[in-house]
């Protein structure tokens, strides 16, 4: 038997996952654009259709599948979709011409757009100095190892960057199931090291002004190289995969080709600057990105340990009215739970206990009962996303990124 190629290990990947998650239509129109890209027509008509089964009047389906029959030369199939397919109106499809190209500005050296030559950024840039730091995240010991050896040894001895030849170039790229502590981690790494924070959500991006996407992103760096020492963290790095198969593919394109222009940088462009991208979803992470001196490194960010659990339990229940509590039943109740969920379960046992003190009229402190009260309402968020990523990972190739997470699940009892 022949062997699959590396693309046809990406797309039996995410058909195995599709399986496991029918309804997940970004990611079916994700691989239909692979497909499409990749020479499948027929194979991406059949997405077509069954993403189609499961809800129709999905224009962006349908402009998908007519760009399908044009390529397998299906003129009267084309027509069809197309008929069912966006209106002008609605800026989707090849036949509705899109905002005129603006010109892509060099990495450095351009003259700044509109609104930031006075040093400040786009408003929207959230930047600060996070006073957080690394032993404020609970648990995660091998994360934190990684981050140390990665980045804040190397920052700390220049020395011995020097003797080696290390740069601090290239960034990594945390990964993991939601709410486990990607975004928390990113910042206490920028309150460690002391300097600036720049968190962008890609998404936002590539929403803010639809055609205006590369300035969008130069802007965010030129921002964050102003405000240098600083991280600047790329949150949700898969969304160029979502929206690729949603606008016109070239404006995607164009974007991506800024993005690596600016982390590639020119000269000294992007010294002191320590890029840290993250994603729920690394499999949708475009290829380019993920080359060596870019996001070439790889931190996956599991679900809390149980010293992390009892931590953030800890941590959630600190500064709140609490009697005689005992964390070890909780934490061994919660594996598979993430940082997120347990902030939940403890707000939700505190609404337990103020329902009660407002009944009494004085204050009633948050006791094991609301905790067990709250723990048998709720349940851990992340079990779908655990399934996804198992398929993904058995399908994939990739196991330098993915063998941590084979390995946690079969650690795990049970999800
Ligand atoms: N190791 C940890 N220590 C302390 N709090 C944590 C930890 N992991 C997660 N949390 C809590 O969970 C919340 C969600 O984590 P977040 O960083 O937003 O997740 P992600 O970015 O991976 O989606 C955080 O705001 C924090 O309160
Ligand atoms: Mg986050």
């Amino acid at each position: 038997m022949e062997h699959p190629t590396g693309d046809e290990q990406v797309y039996a990947g995410i058909e195995a996952a599709l399986q496991v998650e029918p309804a997940n239509r970004a990611l079916r129109l994700h691989l239909i654009a692979l497909l499409l890209t990749g020479g499948q027509p027929g194979r991406a008509l059949r997405h077509c259709e069954l993403a189609w089964s499961t809800r129709p009047d999905q224009p962006e389906v349908a402009a998908l599948a007519a760009q399908a029959c044009d390529l397998l030369g299906d003129p009267a199939g084309a027509a069809h979709w197309r008929a069912l397919g966006p209106s002008p109106a609605d800026g989707l499809g090849d036949a509705v011409p899109g905002p005129p190209p603006e010109p892509v500005p060099d990495a450095v050296g351009m003259a700044d757009v509109a609104g930031t030559a006075g040093g400040e950024g786009p408003a929207w840039l959230d930047v600060d100095r996070p006073t957080v730091r690394l032993v404020d995240v609970a648990g995660m010991v091998e994360v934190k190892q990684r981050l140390e050896r990665a980045l804040l040894a190397p920052l700390r001895n220049a020395e011995l960057r020097a003797a080696f030849g290390k740069t601090l170039r290239g960034g990594l790229l945390l990964w993991g199931p939601p709410g486990c502590g990607k975004t928390f981690i990113a910042r206490a790494l920028a309150g460690e090291m002391g300097v600036s924070f720049v968190p962008v959500a890609l998404s936002d991006v590539l929403d803010m002004w639809l055609g205006n996407s590369e300035q969008n992103v130069h802007r965010v760096f030129q921002r964050a190289r102003r405000d240098a020492p600083a991280v600047l963290f790329l949150d949700e790095l898969d969304a160029i995969g979502h929206r690729r198969t949603n606008l016109r593919g070239d404006g995607m394109r164009n974007v991506v080709t800024q993005l690596l222009a600016e982390l590639d940088g020119v000269d000294s462009a992007n010294d002191e600057l320590f890029c840290l991208g993250a994603t729920n979803q690394p499999w949708m992470v475009d290829a380019a990105l993920r080359r060596p001196g870019r996001f070439d490194r790889t931190v996956l960010v599991l679900p809390p340990d149980p010293p992390a659990r009892w931590g953030i339990l800890r941590q959630a229940l600190a500064d709140r009215p609490v009697a005689a509590i005992d964390l070890d039943p909780l934490v061994a109740r919660t594996e598979t739970w993430s940082g997120a969920d347990l902030v939940h379960l403890v707000d939700s046992a505190a609404e337990l206990a103020l329902a009660e003190s407002v009944d009494a009229g004085a204050v009633r402190p948050i006791t094991q009962r609301h905790l067990d009260g709250a723990l048998r309402e709720l349940g851990p968020s992340i079990h779908d996303w655990l399934d996804t990523a198992r398929s993904v990972a058995a399908a994939s190739d990739d196991s330098r990124t993915f063998a941590p997470l084979v390995d946690y699940l079969r650690r795990v009892r049970k999800w």
